[in-house]
């Protein structure tokens, strides 16, 4: 089973980043030098798929214009010798093919994802959500694929997240396969703490078949009134079996402030070309009270 697209959501409001969303895209804050929507792409060439398909919204123009060539920029770079900058920033452009899909109004996530139902047509696919950082390698959207390749295209990204904030999440019950998988018995979006049965939360890596489309279709606004993705998934679970992977790696919630600060701070300690700089810059804030 060869899977060749990838959708990136990326038209929400990103409310809690007000009001640096009021005109940036929380898809391109950065984590250090790179926004994190580049991150995400750069997971799904890793995992060998080479058409990206952006949902965005309107207003949100520099998501696009950030995969575009900078012929005038790139020449400035060569004339200045500036190589090492020059290599950066073509490499942001030549990572995938992009391409765009607008979604009018930001009407849930899974509404985004059917925005791209014609641009993605009848084959398997891999949703991945910018927000959600992964560090791993090989990397989750990878380790995904490998499940995939041998139980079918159905496979939710999963980990433990604390009884405290499973009603933040999708949540699935599920009977052990193999280690690290379970196939899914039940989901729940947003369960009240009380009602939850688990906590294995589904985070921002799906790779799903295209019937999920017509799961959609059917699907009417849920919690927050949006269209949400895991209650597609309720339905898509009538007619096909769905796989909660727990993947290796960490995972950065970069949808909150403190998310993105702490994805920046451990990013920063990871690199080797900062790592000095972030462990005396750390070291120089002394005790904190
Ligand atoms: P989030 O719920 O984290 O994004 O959706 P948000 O709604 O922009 O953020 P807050 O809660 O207001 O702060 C996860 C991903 O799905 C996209 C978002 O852009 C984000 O990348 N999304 C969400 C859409 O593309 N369309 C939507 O209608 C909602």
């Amino acid at each position: 089973m060869q899977i060749r697209k990838a959708v990136i959501p990326a038209a929400g409001m990103g409310t809690r980043f007000l009001p640096i969303t009021k005109s940036v895209p929380k898809e391109l804050l950065p984590i250090l030098d790179k926004p994190m929507l580049q991150y995400v792409v750069e997971e799904v060439a890793e995992a060998g798929i080479e058409q990206v398909i952006i949902v965005t919204a309107p207003g949100k123009e520099s998501i696009a214009s950030y995969f575009q060539t900078q012929p005038a920029l790139e020449q400035h770079l060569l004339d200045t010798g500036a190589t090492e900058l020059l290599e950066k920033v073509r490499h942001a452009s030549n990572l995938a093919q992009v391409s765009y899909v607008i979604q009018d109004e930001p009407l849930g996530l899974g509404h985004a994802v059917l925005t791209a139902r014609e641009s993605v047509g009848n084959e398997p696919f891999v949703v991945v959500l910018p927000d959600d950082i992964i560090a791993h390698a090989p990397g989750a959207l990878s380790q995904m694929l490998e499940v995939a390749e041998r139980y079918g295209p159905g496979v939710l990204a999963v980990e433990p997240v604390p009884w405290e904030v499973v009603q933040n999440y999708g949540v699935v019950e599920g009977s052990p396969v193999e280690e690290r998988l379970q196939r899914v018995t039940r989901l729940v979006e947003k369960p009240p703490r009380q009602e939850a049965r688990s906590n294995l939360a589904i985070v921002g890596r799906y790779v799903l078949p295209p019937e999920i489309f017509d799961c959609l279709e059917r699907t009417p606004a849920g919690a927050k009134d949006e269209i949400q993705l895991t209650d597609a998934l309720v339905l898509l679970l009538e007619s096909h079996d769905l796989y909660a992977y727990e993947f290796k790696g960490t995972r950065y919630d970069g949808g909150s402030p403190m998310g993105l600060l702490r994805a920046s701070l451990e990013f920063a300690l990871a690199r080797p070309d900062t790592r000095a700089a972030a462990k005396a810059l750390i070291a120089g804030l002394g005790e904190v009270d």
